[in-house]
């Protein structure tokens, strides 16, 4: 079975963990046997956006269509304004692609030590569901008066019922499917009285089709303290495209580092390539160092793998990720001393091995 995919690796880091990636997912193809992966590489970057004045050509979103998957690494560069690179490529392929899932999941691995005391892999497992096709991040709004003293700007939040309810069902979906069937249902219905008072609504309407699934509600900003308080009484966690983005750093910091936590931007019809990338972004100031952690990009690519339906290949490369964390084997940011090259090879040399 060949599987195409076509990879991103983007800006600053973004470049050195997509080659650690394709170097693990190429051993573990190899190791495997019954699959192989042809990459196709596209310098669609923020490099090439200064040259050429765009990041991906007219027929870029079109042409990703082709693809089984989509590997993508940060996008982003100080001499480029954070939204016009954010709106030249990965906004527009989650949009053009119908990736409207998120999913971030989030768990101390074997090794890892949280920043909370006594907070091991039991004590936080978490699976965020990120709404990820509209809402605070629809792009909608504008500026007025932009240049004289009474300039207005707005930031339009968009939320549909149809957007709402796909999220909702692919997040009970999720929950029902994990051992503890738990969803937490995350917005600030208090003060946002018009989308999140939606939420809100169609929540109350779809948690009566899944009776088997606990559920909870919270406001985003009490949902901050509980996450770093009770971890342990969390599991899955649905929340907006804003909310869901921040948390899930908070998450990511929670289980040791920004530099492990992986993310899924899926179409759940399987009409269009869905896409993998680490959560974390460009990170300028550690590029070029050859220091970043590199495990929030396997982790990425195990969850690539299994949504390719190889699902005993995805949770073999994290079992190899996590015997590595455990042999203590960090990257800096993880209070280690390796490079991404030393954590690249010791998991490839872990596949083997397996
Ligand atoms: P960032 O995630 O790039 O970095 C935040 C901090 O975490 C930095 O100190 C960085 O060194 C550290 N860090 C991040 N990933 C790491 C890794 N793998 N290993 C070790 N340390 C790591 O976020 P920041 O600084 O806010 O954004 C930098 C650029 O990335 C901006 O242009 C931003 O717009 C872009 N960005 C792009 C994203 C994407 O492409 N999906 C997501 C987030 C940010
Ligand atoms: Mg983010």
């Amino acid at each position: 079975q060949l599987f195409k995919i076509a990879c991103i690796p983007g800006d600053g880091i973004g470049v050195d963990i997509t080659n650690a990636a394709i170097q693990v997912l190429q051993k573990l193809s190899e190791t495997v046997g019954h699959f192989a992966f042809k990459f196709e590489n596209l310098d669609w970057s923020s490099e090439a956006y200064k040259e050429r004045g765009y990041y991906m050509p007219e027929d870029g979103l079109e042409y990703l269509k082709k693809f089984d998957a989509i590997y993508f690494g940060a996008v982003g560069w100080p001499d480029v304004p954070d939204h016009i690179s954010l709106w030249g490529l990965i906004l527009p392929i989650r949009n053009a692609l119908n990736q409207y899932v998120n999913v971030r999941p989030t768990r101390v691995l074997r090794g890892i030590n949280s920043p909370l005391k006594n907070c091991g892999t039991r004590d936080l497992d978490w699976v965020i569901i990120r709404e990820n096709s509209e809402g605070e991040y629809a792009g909608h709004g504008g500026t007025t008066h932009a240049h004289s003293s009474n300039t207005v700007a707005t930031e339009v939040s968009i939320f549909t019922r149809v957007g709402i309810e796909r999220i909702f069902r692919f997040a009970f979906e999720t929950a029902k499917s994990r051992p503890r069937k738990k969803l937490t249902m995350v917005t600030k219905s208090n003060a946002q009285r018009h989308g999140m008072v939606l939420w809100d609504k169609i929540f109350t309407e779809i948690t009566k089709e899944y009776p088997d699934v606990e559920t909870d509600k919270m406001l985003v900003d009490a949902m901050t303290v509980r996450m770093v308080l009770q971890p342990q009484s969390l599991d899955t966690i649905v929340a907006t495209n804003l909310h869901a983005d921040i948390l899930s750093d908070l998450a990511a910091a929670l289980s040791g580092s920004i530099g492990i936590a992986p993310s899924s931007n899926l179409d759940p019809t399987r009409e269009n390539p869905s896409m993998f990338e680490p959560i974390h972004g460009s990170a300028p100031d550690i590029a070029g160092k050859g220091i970043a952690n590199p495990i929030g990009a396997f982790w990425s690519a195990a969850e690539m793998v299994r949504w390719l339906g190889l699902e005993e290949a995805g949770e073999g490369l994290i079992t190899c990720i996590e015997n590595v964390t455990e042999a203590g084997m960090k990257t800096k940011d993880l209070g280690g001393s390796s490079n991404t090259k030393d954590v690249t090879d010791a998991v490839c040399k872990e596949i083997e091995n397996v």
